[in-house]
């Protein structure tokens, strides 16, 4: 026994060392602290963009310990300063959002006190959390209160959750899949493809419906194919709209999608990823008949600015989404909550969570919504500022979006592609404003989409006069 005990305070007296002291976490928070506001008040002048080759070897984990100094330089030269500055305003790339600093000090808190946001018997307050964020957002899509859902990591897990919700209400498995029909539009997200193929939805039918000019669902065509299948005994059983797709930033007609859905029986699915917070802003109008989906996904780490790292689903019925999600297990048994909703785990295939309602919910209650919807109003006129700017500059713009993602060319009579390729390259070499670009009916051009809350409109001015340079720079050397 002795020997064991000695055996015990040896280790011990090494494994304390993970336990840091009172002075060493002020010493250490007072470093991060230090670092994160200058990488903030830095941040307006960093360029939003650099190519850069990563140093495996100083990032490389080998046994010998580092100061926090070491770390944060580690940090700063080898995260910070590659690739995209994802929290700078100058992201107006791919889905930005910028990361709102409330809610890191909301991961912070439950990082530290690493509350267990599985189930409720671990944590009430924080499953009550949970649950208070999945209540607002239910009310902001004016879902049922008896809907249920799941803050999930992003858009892909939410539409994921989503997805199989439909499949089980509608009971697709073995011979029925190859029979089954899914409607959507060739402008869905790519995870939406991926969700199926990961719950072995693969071999059904994906009809990519006709697209009206400015790419969205035509209601004429959805209705005309549903009733082909089904005269050809096909088994039709969901439809897939987007409210706010990630190349055009355009919202499909809902309301006549829903109607068609209903008359069809079928499960109707949106994929609000992008699009869905800006149902609080004077766009309203557009989300017309997003209250009669059977399911939704939405993106706080989008469109509230919230850091990486969480998206919601909503789903009105509640079987359909716990035929695929609970269990039980004998170690579990004291952890049998008397509403078996209430446990965000019996709603997703995660077991153990991030806390991630508390992103959400703090940063709720220390701003207040306003200051949420006028970010995403100016984000709206940003986008028609900008595109007003381009047509002035020589440059096509897509059709007038419905939310804050467009798309632009410079019209060439030969080499259109190429043209504008090059210029993209020059923008990306530039990296003061970050832009990407995308393919659509053929032509190559290049992406605007303002979303991050530090998006304001001198980042606007200074992509302007970056993408004036970068024009420059390909009229010279296409013409050299
Ligand atoms: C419309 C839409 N749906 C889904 C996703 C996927 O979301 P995530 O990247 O959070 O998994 C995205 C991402 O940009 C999106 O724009």
């Amino acid at each position: 026994m002795e020997s064991l005990i000695n055996d015990i305070k040896k280790y011990e007296e090494i494994s304390e060392q993970l336990e840091i002291n009172l002075f060493d976490r002020k010493f250490l928070l007072d470093k991060i602290s230090i670092f994160a506001n200058d990488f903030i008040e830095k941040l307006p002048n960093l360029r939003s963009y650099t190519s850069k080759e990563i140093n495996h070897k100083k990032i490389s984990i080998d046994n010998n310990t580092k100061s926090i100094d070491e770390i944060i330089n580690i940090y700063n030269d080898e995260v910070i300063e590659s690739g995209i500055v994802a929290a700078s305003g100058g992201h107006v790339g791919y889905i930005p959002a910028g990361g709102i600093y409330a809610s890191s000090l909301a991961d912070f808190l439950a990082a530290v006190s690493n509350e267990y946001a599985g189930v409720s018997f671990a944590s009430p307050g924080a499953v009550a959390i949970e649950n208070e964020v999945l209540n607002w957002l239910k009310k902001v899509f004016s879902f049922p209160e008896d809907a249920v859902g799941n803050l999930a990591s992003g858009g892909s897990i939410s539409n994921l959750i989503a997805l199989t919700a439909a499949r089980d209400k509608h009971k697709i498995k073995n011979e029925k899949i190859p029979k089954s029909v899914i409607y959507l539009s060739d402008q869905a997200h790519h995870c939406i493809k991926k969700s199926l193929r990961i719950i072995g939805l693969e071999d059904v039918i994906l009809r990519y419906i006709e697209l009206d000019d400015d790419f969205k669902i035509s209601v004429e065509a959805l209705k005309k194919q549903i009733q082909i299948d089904k005269n050809e005994g096909l088994n039709p059983f969901l439809i897939i709209a987007s409210a706010g797709t990630t190349d055009v930033g355009v919202i499909d007609p809902l309301d006549s999608i829903a109607q068609i859905a209903k008359e069809n029986n079928l499960w109707f699915h949106i994929d609000a990823a992008y699009g869905g917070f800006f149902v609080l802003t004077s766009k309203k109008h557009l989300f017309k008949g997003i209250e009669k989906a059977d399911s939704i996904v939405v993106d706080p780490h989008k469109g509230m600015f919230i850091p990486y790292g969480v998206g919601a689903v909503l789903v009105k019925d509640a079987k359909a989404v716990l035929h695929s999600n609970l269990y039980t297990a004998s170690y579990m048994q004291d952890a049998i909550p008397k509403d078996i909703l209430e446990n965000p785990t019996n709603l997703s295939p995660e077991l153990t969570k991030h806390f991630r309602g508390l992103r959400i919910w703090l940063p709720l209650q220390y701003h207040g919504i306003e200051s949420f919807i006028a970010c995403l109003e100016e984000k709206l006129l940003l986008t028609e500022y900008f595109r007003e700017k381009l047509v002035e500059m020589g440059f096509k713009v897509g059709p007038k979006p419905d939310l804050s993602v467009s798309y632009f060319w410079y019209p060439r009579e030969k080499n259109q592609n190429e043209f504008n390729k090059k210029l993209m390259e020059y923008i990306h070499k530039d990296g003061s404003v970050f832009l990407s670009s995308t393919s659509l009916k053929g032509n190559f051009v290049i992406r605007m989409a303002i979303l991050s809350f530090r998006t304001k409109i001198t980042t606007i001015d200074r992509a302007l006069s970056m993408i004036k340079n970068s024009l420059n720079n390909t009229f010279q050397e296409l013409s050299a």
